[in-house]
């Protein structure tokens, strides 16, 4: 099976609303002038909730074919979550993504496997895909249990999904160590997990399930690393932090393609 790769900028709480236009513009510009195939790597970015409205007007109006999509989203449909955002209001907003269980997301606001799959049926419920990180700590890998760690991740947040709604969703493994770091996984590392990954959900729901979900890497992913990650079989792609802030860098990564070594 195919897996189209997806290349998605994970902005965090970087650029106001008129910063996410020109960034935006920038980006859809500069893959234009290299005559960027977008049937080859969807690229999307996520904005903060603030600017997805923005970006929503300016992809419409100027007919991008990049899609964007939320960094959170409420677990709840709606009601009194003083602060929270809904499922229903991503997707009037034109969201295609919601990036759930973020290990900024774990460790700042505690969130738990079974709060990010609670997260994760909200964006499938609004009819959007979540991205739903995993990834272990230094410590974590420096015992030599970062293979466990991610898949026990993977069990609690699926746990929350079941079969139909497994095939929808898109995971993004994350090691902490390499996130804002500079220090990225090497390829193997990439393939390591991601594998195993790939493999815990061929034995939940079957081969060609497990075939059809994109399981992109992050941490450090530059125009310089991505080519060898990439490369890896199970790498569908990239949850780019910092590199994706800079319309040109984040061009460069979605044209993997062309730098492979
Ligand atoms: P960096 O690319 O800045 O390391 O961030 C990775 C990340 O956390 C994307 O979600």
């Amino acid at each position: 099976m195919t897996r189209i790769p997806l290349m998605a900028g994970n902005w965090k709480m970087n650029l106001d609303h008129l910063e996410a236009i020109t960034v935006v513009q920038r980006l859809h510009w500069a893959l234009q002038d290299a005559q960027f195939d977008y049937s080859q790597v969807e690229v999307a970015v996520l904005p903060p909730f603030t600017a997805l409205r923005s970006v929503q007007t300016v992809t419409d109006a100027d007919s991008m074919a990049i899609v964007y999509g939320a960094q959170d989203v409420s677990t709840h449909p709606a009601g009194a979550y003083t602060g929270e955002i809904a499922a229903e209001m991503l997707a009037k907003l034109g969201c295609r993504y919601v990036v759930v269980g973020h290990s900024e997301r774990r460790q700042y606001h505690g969130e738990t496997d079974q709060e990010v799959g609670e997260k994760a049926r909200a964006a499938l419920g609004g009819g959007m895909t979540p991205i739903i990180c995993v990834g272990e700590a230094l410590a974590i890998r420096k015992a030599g249990e970062h293979v466990a760690y991610t898949l026990a991740q993977i069990d609690g947040v699926y746990a929350e999904l079941g079969p139909d709604l497994a095939a929808g969703t898109v995971v993004a493994y994350e090691p902490v160590w390499a996130i804002g770091t500079g220090e990225v996984a090497t390829p193997a590392d990439a393939q390591e997990v991601c594998g195993a990954i790939r493999q815990r959900l061929a034995s939940l729901y079957g081969r060609d399930a497990a075939e059809g979900i994109r399981i992109l890497y992050g941490g450090s992913v530059k125009s310089s690393n991505v080519a060898s990650i990439m490369a890896e079989p199970d790498v569908d792609g990239g949850l780019v932090g910092g590199a994706s802030l800079d319309p040109a860098e984040f061009a460069k990564i979605c044209r993997f393609a062309e730098h492979i070594a």
